[in-house]
């Protein structure tokens, strides 16, 4: 398992539950969403995964290393948290330095630092940015200049918060293409988000959360087409999922949707439209 949680509770300091005994079990290798409205405890959940914050009651344990105050080294080694937002962790004097801060404060050695700072940069596409101070750079190339210090550190989870939010759609795929690559190598991922649509499309398992409670998990397509769950965690089901209903083809992104469309089934539509024009 990626992570197991058990009767994990949260309360933050002005008495506000943020989780409220959640038991979950994550798999290893998976694009993991946590879809919930805003305050459902996305955020809350995902920094116990990597020890910002430490369990008040339950326990955790991520990649078999338990989250406890005495063994956040090996956590923190091996779990990659990208925040919601980039300047949150993004203070050095140039990109390079940022994403080589990481492994030169984890031991490695000045060249090691480098070399591994390099590649990242370069899986991310942001070498030609390398000597520029991180705070002159727009929010995708911000986003990209923590993702690669992340990867940097070759870590075997990457936690992110809102990975997507605020990008524009050609940074969001070159983002999910990196982290595609990244699962390929069987890596695992897990991030929180509120958007239905790119869920759907993207995610393998969904873990549905609202009120500081987790709902389900389980695959996007079975989780997502779920129409009473989703209500009751505020949630509308996906626009694709909607419009073929009824249709035998199940498209789960605009571009599949597309092809649907081009091909013969773009005919059986319009008859469908004619017939009921003529009505
Ligand atoms: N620093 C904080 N102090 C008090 N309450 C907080 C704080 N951060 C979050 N909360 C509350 O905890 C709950 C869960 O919040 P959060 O985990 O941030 O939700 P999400 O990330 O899903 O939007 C909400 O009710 C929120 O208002
Ligand atoms: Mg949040």
């Amino acid at each position: 398992m990626a992570v197991t949680i058990k009767e994990l509770s949260y309360q933050y300091p002005d008495g506000t539950t943020g989780l409220h005994s959640i038991s979950v079990k994550m798999a290893r290798g998976k694009r993991t969403a946590i879809l919930g409205i805003n305050g459902s405890g996305k955020s809350t959940l995902l920094y116990h995964l990597n020890g910002t914050f430490l369990p008040q009651k339950g326990e955790i344990i991520v990649l078999d290393e338990p989250v406890t105050k005495n063994n956040l080294e090996n956590v923190r080694k091996k779990v990659g948290f990208l925040f919601d937002y980039p300047d949150h962790q993004l203070f050095a004097t140039t990109v390079a330095r940022d994403v080589a801060f990481g492994p030169r404060n984890y031991r490695f050695s000045e060249e090691e630092a480098t070399k591994a700072a390099e590649t990242a940069m370069t899986k991310v596409g942001i070498m030609e940015l390398k000597e520029k101070p991180p705070y002159q750079l727009s929010l995708g190339q911000k986003k990209r200049t923590a993702i690669a210090g992340v990867l940097a550190m070759n870590p075997d989870l990457i936690v992110c918060d809102e990975p997507f939010s605020g990008l524009d759609t050609y940074a969001e795929e070159q983002f999910k293409s990196v982290l595609d690559e990244w699962i390929n190598e069987g890596k695992s991922l897990i991030f929180s988000t509120h958007d239905i649509d790119m869920v759907y499309g993207w995610a393998d398992e969904v873990v549905i959360m609202a009120e500081g409670k987790i709902l389900e998990i389980g695959c996007a397509e079975h989780i997502l087409n779920n129409k009473e769950l989703m209500q009751r965690a505020k949630l509308r089901r996906p626009i694709l999922a909607e419009i073929f209903e009824d249709r035998t083809e199940k498209p789960r992104t605009t571009f599949e949707a597309l092809k649907y469309i081009k091909s013969g089934t773009f005919d059986s539509l319009k008859k469908i439209n004619s017939k009921e024009e003529k009505k």
